[in-house]
């Protein structure tokens, strides 16, 4: 069973960029969209089709496999959360159009950085399948970013919208209770 219904992941508001450092780029246009966003910290711009997702960008374009689809892109599981501008998105919802300005986060990004989020999963047992794992864990570092302090029913309401079949769900608000610990400095 799934913490909760509902979840955090939701759309998300614009921002603005510098073109200068840009990192990567698909320069076809006709009748794409340019765009620029960050993504784990790299400057890209990209000619987008209106029809494009946010995850089809971030896999297809860019080649970050951790955003998954576990539903069919029907906003259902969480599998596909990123997140955008600090809040947690469904990327299978979001469209890349809207991303211009943008700053994304993927699992990859916070592996990359060594988030206490990463070794707290493992820790605590609370990973799962490739598919549903990567959801949970940007979905919790969005809460750890504005939430210090999360009880574990904070953890429960945050990931009420990531769902997994097979069942370590109590083991996530352990971790991540556990990770803001470690981001405070009181546990190593
Ligand atoms: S693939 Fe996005 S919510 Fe399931
Ligand atoms: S769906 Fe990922 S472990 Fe169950």
């Amino acid at each position: 069973m799934a913490f909760a219904s509902g979840g955090e992941a939701q759309a998300q508001e614009k921002g603005n960029l510098t073109p200068a450092d840009a990192t990567s780029t698909n320069t076809q246009s006709g009748c794409r969209e340019p765009i620029e966003l960050t993504v784990n910290g790299g400057r890209y711009r990209f000619h987008v089709e209106p029809n494009w997702t946010l995850r089809q960008l971030l896999r297809d374009e860019i080649g970050l496999t951790s955003p998954k689809d576990w539903c069919g892109g029907m906003g259902a599981c969480g599998s596909c959360t990123v997140i955008m501008n600090g809040r947690p998105v469904l990327s299978c919802l979001t469209l890349a159009v809207e991303c211009n300005g943008a700053v994304i986060e993927t699992a990859e990004g916070i592996a990359k950085v060594k988030h206490p989020i990463i070794d707290s999963y493992i820790k605590w047992n609370a990973f799962q399948c490739g598919y549903c794992t990567p959801g949970f864990v940007t979905t919790a570092k969005a809460l750890l970013d504005r939430n210090p302090n999360p009880t574990e029913a904070d953890v429960r309401d945050a990931l009420g919208g990531n769902l997994c079949r097979c069942g370590t769900y109590q083991q996530h608000p352990k971790a991540v209770v556990d990770a803001a610990q470690v981001l405070k400095g009181v546990k190593s």
